[in-house]
């Protein structure tokens, strides 16, 4: 895709997409063109309405896009996506988008990404007759006068580029999106965007004393990679970690589950996020350091499974009782954690794993758990979610939780083995991988990672945290 800026409103293209705010005494246009009319009745601006009618050009169509009352950034970014998504014929190689002066910069930002995410499809093993649109060559004129028009569209686009790749990686099915699949994306990410990336493999992971992350890992034929990626901008000031949840399939292990199998490839969620921001913060080249580990892996099951009642070692030296093979997202982010932490020592470290059902029991789909123990951090990822639409809510770390995670015969137990409080107890086993880090936060993502939406008809990837963690480090 490719954008231009145009201040004056002239040559327009064959589709012309005008967002409006609702107006009950009629919308208002913007300035510099004669633009069609229509009646309040059948078109007054109305969230989640769209008005499609010819202008007295009759080569021209118009789309009109209808953002409510009071918009927000994801009511926009979901409106235009809602059009290269659905009317995919309208579109031809050109389109022109006017908006009038109550369009701010940051919800110019989220039309671009969402014209962008909305050529996202789902159906990448259909073999349809239909050869698919190629967006690539789209070409979008926006008609505005405002100043870093250009800079905010461009990065628009990126953001929305990476979204994409988060999307992608959750969507493919866990026998294509592997723990080696991953590892090359993140490879060739690397080398595309310029970022480092280190890949350990089982007999590098055995050497390095992983311990908890491969215990995980034994029960698959698929083989676990663990990755470092590192992003270091000559001009960073500050230093920032990630660490995101691969496991490419969740069975559950030997406490195999028995609901919700099926949407257990979304288990990755976290380390698609991770990526994604790399790939993203590669492309802005953003002033930040940023080191990520993704640790993946199959949680599956067979002979060399491990077993509940285990007890296994990890990277930090630490021992770990193994009570249910199914909370094995806090065995690979606990190492995940200890190896960043002790090797690369950020600044900040934030973790982003789809960890608990217990944290989609408390928010549902619409927000991620957040745990901190810094509050600065905590206020800022809540800011962040809170001006994009990715929200987030802090539970606590209280002290009384940890008697949930104390083991008789290790140094610690992956779970409680009670029906409540299940995002707490795992959260506070994270955190006793910490080395009690400063500035550390953990988002339980659970249920913002996937779920349903109007873009698809069963269960599919959401790109949360990718936006998420850039406006984090623009706070930075
Ligand atoms: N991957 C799951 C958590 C999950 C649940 C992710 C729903 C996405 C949607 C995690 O590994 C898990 O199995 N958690 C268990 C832990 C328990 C058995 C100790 C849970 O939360 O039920
Ligand atoms: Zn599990
Ligand atoms: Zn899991």
């Amino acid at each position: 895709m490719k954008i231009e800026i145009c201040t004056e409103v002239r040559n327009l293209d064959e589709l012309v997409i005008v967002p409006f705010f609702e107006n009950e005494n009629g919308i208002s246009f913007p300035d510099g063109y004669d633009f069609p009319n229509v009646s309040k009745t059948l078109f007054s601006g109305k969230k989640d309405t769209l008005f499609i009618l010819k202008g007295i050009d009759i080569k021209i169509t118009f789309l009109y896009v209808g953002l409510g009352k009071e918009t927000d950034y994801r009511t926009i970014k979901t409106a235009l996506r809602r059009l290269t998504a659905k009317q995919e014929e309208l579109f031809n190689d050109k389109v022109s988008i006017v908006l009038s002066e109550d369009i701010s910069l940051d919800l110019m930002e989220a039309a671009v990404s969402g014209l962008y995410l909305g050529t996202y499809r789902l159906g990448h093993f259909k073999k349809s007759e239909k050869p698919e649109k190629d967006w690539k060559k789209l070409e979008i004129k926006i008609f505005t006068q405002m100043e870093n028009a250009e800079i905010t569209a461009q990065k628009a686009l990126k953001i929305a580029e990476a979204q994409y790749q988060a999307l992608l990686m959750v969507d493919l099915p866990p026998n294509k999106a592997t723990p080696e699949f991953l590892a090359n994306w993140a490879i060739e990410a690397g080398k595309s965007y310029g970022f480092k990336v280190t890949v350990l493999d089982r007999k590098a992971a055995e050497r390095e004393n992983l311990d908890a992350f491969l215990a995980v890992s034994q029960g698959s034929h698929r083989e676990p990679r663990f990755i470092i990626a590192e992003y270091n901008p000559p001009n960073a000031t500050k230093h920032i970690g990630l660490v995101g949840k691969g496991v490419t399939f969740d069975t559950g292990g030997l406490n195999i589950k028995t609901a919700g199998m099926v949407h257990m490839k979304c288990d990755m969620g976290g380390a698609a996020a991770v990526l994604a921001t790399m790939q993203l913060v590669a492309d802005l080249k953003f002033p930040i350091k940023v080191t990520a580990i993704v640790p993946c892996v199959e949680n599956s099951v067979d002979n060399k499974a491990f077993l509940p009642s285990e007890v296994i070692g990890s990277y930090s030296g630490k021992t770990i009782e193994i009570i249910d093979t199914d909370a094995e997202g806090r065995l690979i982010v606990a190492d995940g954690l200890s190896y960043l932490i002790r090797n690369f020592a950020p600044d900040l470290v934030i973790d982003l794993a789809t960890l608990t059902g217990s944290s989609v029991g408390t928010f549902g789909y619409e927000c991620a758990a957040l745990f901190s123990n810094d509050p600065i951090l905590s206020q800022n990822l809540q800011n962040s979610g809170e001006q994009i639409g990715e929200r987030v809510w802090p539970l606590p770390l209280w002290e009384i939780y940890k008697q949930e995670i104390e083991s008789d015969i290790a140094d610690v137990k992956n779970y409680h083995g009670k029906p409540f409080a299940g995002a707490i107890a795992a959260a506070k086993f994270l955190e006793f991988f910490t080395d009690e880090h400063p500035s550390w936060a953990h988002l339980d993502i659970a249920g913002t990672a996937f779920g349903d939406s109007e873009f698809g008809k069963s269960k599919h990837a959401t790109g949360f945290g990718v936006h998420l963690l850039l406006k984090l480090m623009e706070k930075y």
